[in-house]
């Protein structure tokens, strides 16, 4: 096979800068969050889904991790708004979706419902712990979900990232043109340290191409920012990558923090930007101690190979072995703990924002040095 198949065979296309807004009779403001699964869902990313979830889909995402008509899909994307909104609208209505003070789309509401959150956060995120930062964010947000079609009338601003924005079927013809027939995809809301890198590599040993797609979406507040990581992975890529190997494109989308039902999300998205290969480490899309460390690839069981259409990969956690002197994991190395280069992420942010540089063997000087200048202070 060459290349990818969409998720259910279509890649949705919603984007119509001239679509007519005078039927809409009222608008609804969007967050940020809501603002990135519109242009996610116009561009197709989220290939099926064609608009926000109606509670027919919404249900049988949460409850079996399918949209009604059984293709698989692990994430519900809602768009919330407050039981005051809603109760100014009625299925049939078309509005205006605004996000300051500017119409980015069109929503052809089909249904109106009130979702059980508390059950969301348990079968979504595996846990109705507020701590959990998915959790939290699920409650924070609206009450009542709007469902329907989107149409996209205006992209959202690309902002620093604008070189490295392209849409699934900018990826597409982009693997194409380079003859890739096998890509896969990585996954990442942090710098890429070696463990990464590792993985990434051992990966493209046995396809053509690695699609580098960084989250530059919402994160949580200690979450490394994205302009920070561009840059680092832009120092790393020029120093240590093949360049015609590597595509580096930002994810636009929210992170969610759900683990393995995140890992199949980001999986099938992966697959519709034309990726017929994924990386899964080590506790994919986790937080805390929320998840297994294996969790997110032990999802990938409950479903056939052929209803994915992506081939998970999965990888041990990864580590450098001064010993053996080179990275590894516990499948390639036999020595024990105290031969592991291991850092916790919170232990590195604290070096980093102390302006210590990780070991290198943990991390390459030159993305510890982009880090370190990003993370400093603002004096004033
Ligand atoms: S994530 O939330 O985006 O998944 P992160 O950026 O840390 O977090 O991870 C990106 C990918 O690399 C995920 O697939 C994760 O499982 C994997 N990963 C991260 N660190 C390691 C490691 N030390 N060993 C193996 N896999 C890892």
């Amino acid at each position: 096979m060459s290349g990818s198949i969409p998720h259910g065979n279509v890649l949705v296309n919603r984007f119509d800068p001239t679509a007519d807004l005078s039927r809409a009779t009222a608008e609804v403001e969007l967050d940020a969050f809501a603002l990135s699964d519109l242009e996610l869902i116009a561009i197709g990313g989220y290939s099926p889904i064609a608009g926000f979830l109606d509670r027919h889909d919404y249900t049988s995402v949460v409850e079996r991790m399918r949209l009604a008509d059984g293709s698989v899909w692990s994430i519900p994307i809602t768009l919330p708004v407050s039981a005051a909104v809603a109760g100014s609208l009625q299925a049939g209505d078309a509005v205006r979706l605004v996000y300051q003070g500017e119409v980015y789309g069109l929503l052809e509401i089909s249904d109106i419902y009130s979702p059980d959150k508390r059950q969301e956060a348990r079968l979504i995120y595996g846990t109705d712990d507020e701590n959990h930062p998915g959790v939290k964010k699920l409650l924070e947000r609206p009450d009542v979900y709007l469902g329907g079609p989107i149409t996209l009338v205006r992209r959202a601003d690309k902002g620093a990232f604008a070189a490295h924005h392209f849409d699934p079927v900018e990826t597409r013809a982009a693997f194409a043109a380079k003859g890739w027939k096998t890509v896969v995809g990585f996954q990442t809301r942090n710098p890429v340290h070696r463990a990464h890198e590792y993985i990434q590599k051992s990966a493209l040993e046995t396809v053509d191409g690695l699609f580098l797609n960084p989250l530059v979406g919402e994160t949580k507040s200690d979450d490394i920012p994205a302009e920070v990581r561009m840059k680092s992975y832009r120092v790393l890529l020029d120093k240590y990558y093949p360049a015609e190997r590597v595509e580096l494109a930002v994810f636009p989308a929210a992170m969610r923090y759900a683990g393995p039902r995140e890992a199949i999300f980001h999986a099938l998205v992966r697959k519709n930007y034309g990726c017929t290969h994924f990386i899964v480490g080590r506790d994919h899309a986790g937080v805390g101690n929320y998840y297994g460390t294996y969790d997110a690839q032990h999802i990938f069981r409950q479903f056939q190979p052929e209803e994915l259409g992506i081939t998970p990969l999965f990888f041990e956690n990864s580590f450098y072995c001064k010993t053996c002197g080179n990275m590894a994991s516990a499948k390639t190395c036999p020595h024990s703990a105290e031969h592991h280069v291991a850092l916790s992420g919170t232990k590195v942010r604290e070096m980093l924002s102390r302006g210590e540089a990780p070991p290198a063997e943990f991390s390459r000087p030159e993305v510890a040095q982009v880090l370190i200048e990003g993370l400093r202070p603002i004096s004033v």
